[in-house]
């Protein structure tokens, strides 16, 4: 079967790169009930845990994969045989298997983290390679913090790991440092200046230290790569990882990118709903396409303007998100449109002049109150009967 140049694979991490936050950690069996999900919004790769780095990550990973049919079950390591024959154990049940190994490519990591040299690292990071191989044929590398290493150091690396036989190699921005177009330039010169590039696939995964994740791997995406790695909800360590509902959407909403993936994004709001809860971390009201208010229109100009027509102001649909439905917020800076709509919504049918008497009544109110209700509605209806 021949490639498709335009599918973009997803790499959901939620369970490895997620579950490292204080406080999201989760049991085997509720990372199984994740799992299955992530089947079926139809992720290509679940990272299903770090197997060295206790018995229960080690356990989640043989459940995981025992689970699982369609998605490669990958699981992490250092670029050790200790860690990466855990992961091959680990990995035993997997109908597609991934071993995700690697080491730090910059000076700051090859100096302050491993008290080495870049040529030591380079012969530790293909050693792995070549160990794990022995094991599991697909073979994931990250250049851990890739974002800020030499781009030529960079490309050398990339290129030993590939001949070495990795399938995937993976530029992690890891300190969420990287501009998108520094970083986009920094695949695109991997896609020009690494020989063997052809015969692995470029994956992107970004940190959100500066609020640049979905940006830069968007970028990454436009310079070549075809691997984004995130997770839902944009959990991870600090301020988190690329948030794998945004980066769908925006390949959706931008079709003149060219490029798509086999996510059935309607799963979104209900798994993102489910990771809040599990993994007990709130998600903020104003996040894109998940959030409380993503597709709450609460102003007066946007009220009208949605209403003569939606799309004046939602470039998505909420129900292509699985979104329950857009929302007309009724509050002090709402005005009589948004009212008339929730009023007949409750089957009253006003007349102008009765709109703006009760328009008045309505005013106070929401001076007084963060919002208005269907019963705050009903009373203001009730006061206006009394007054007839
Ligand atoms: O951020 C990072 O560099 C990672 C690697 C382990 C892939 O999570
Ligand atoms: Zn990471």
């Amino acid at each position: 079967m021949l490639h498709d140049p335009n599918r973009v694979y997803v790499f959901d991490t939620t369970l490895r790169d997620g579950e490292q936050v204080p406080g999201c950690q989760l049991t085997t069996p509720e990372k199984i009930e994740i799992a299955k999900e992530l089947e079926l919004l139809g992720v290509d790769i679940i990272e299903a845990g770090f197997p060295v780095s206790s018995p229960g990550d080690f356990q989640s990973v043989v459940e995981i994969s025992k689970a699982v049919k369609e998605p490669t079950v990958c699981a992490l390591t250092r670029a050790n045989k200790g860690d990466i024959d855990a992961a091959v154990a680990s990995l035993q049940y997997a109908k597609r298997p991934r071993i995700h190994t690697g080491i730090g490519s910059s000076d700051m990591h090859i100096k302050h983290k491993f008290n080495s040299t870049r040529e030591e690292i380079l012969e530790r990071a293909v050693e792995a390679v070549k160990y794990a191989k022995k094991s599991v044929e697909d073979i994931e590398f990250y250049a851990e913090d890739a974002g800020r290493a030499d781009v030529v150091y960079l490309a050398q690396m990339v290129e030993a790991v590939i001949a070495a036989g990795a399938t995937v190699v993976n530029i992690p921005d890891t300190n969420g440092y990287c501009l998108p177009d520094q970083y986009g330039a920094k695949i695109k010169f991997l896609k020009e200046n690494v020989k063997n590039i052809d015969k692995a696939i470029i994956s992107v995964h970004c940190h959100n230290d500066l609020g640049l994740a979905t940006a830069n791997s968007i970028a990454g995406l436009q310079n070549g790569a075809r691997q984004i790695e995130g997770t839902i909800n944009g959990i991870g360590e600090r301020a988190g990882n690329t948030s794998i509902e945004e980066v769908v959407m925006i390949l959706k909403t931008h079709q003149t990118l060219g490029l798509h993936t086999n996510i059935d994004s309607k799963k979104f709001y209900e798994l993102s709903q489910m990771i809040r809860t599990q993994m007990r971390m709130p998600v903020q009201p104003n996040k894109a396409i998940v959030g409380a208010n993503a597709f709450a229109h609460s102003s007066g100009i946007h009220q009208d303007g949605f209403l003569k027509m939606r799309e004046n102001y939602e470039i998505i649909r909420p129900e292509d998100v699985g979104f329950p439905s857009a929302t007309i917020v009724l509050t002090a800076r709402s005005g009589r449109h948004a009212l008339k709509f929730h009023l007949e919504r409750l089957g009253y049918t006003l007349d102008k002049e009765e709109l703006a008497f009760v328009y008045n009544n309505f005013l106070t109110l929401a001076d007084s109150k963060l919002d208005i209700n269907d019963q705050d509605l009903q009373g203001l209806m009730a006061h206006r009967l009394v007054k007839n």
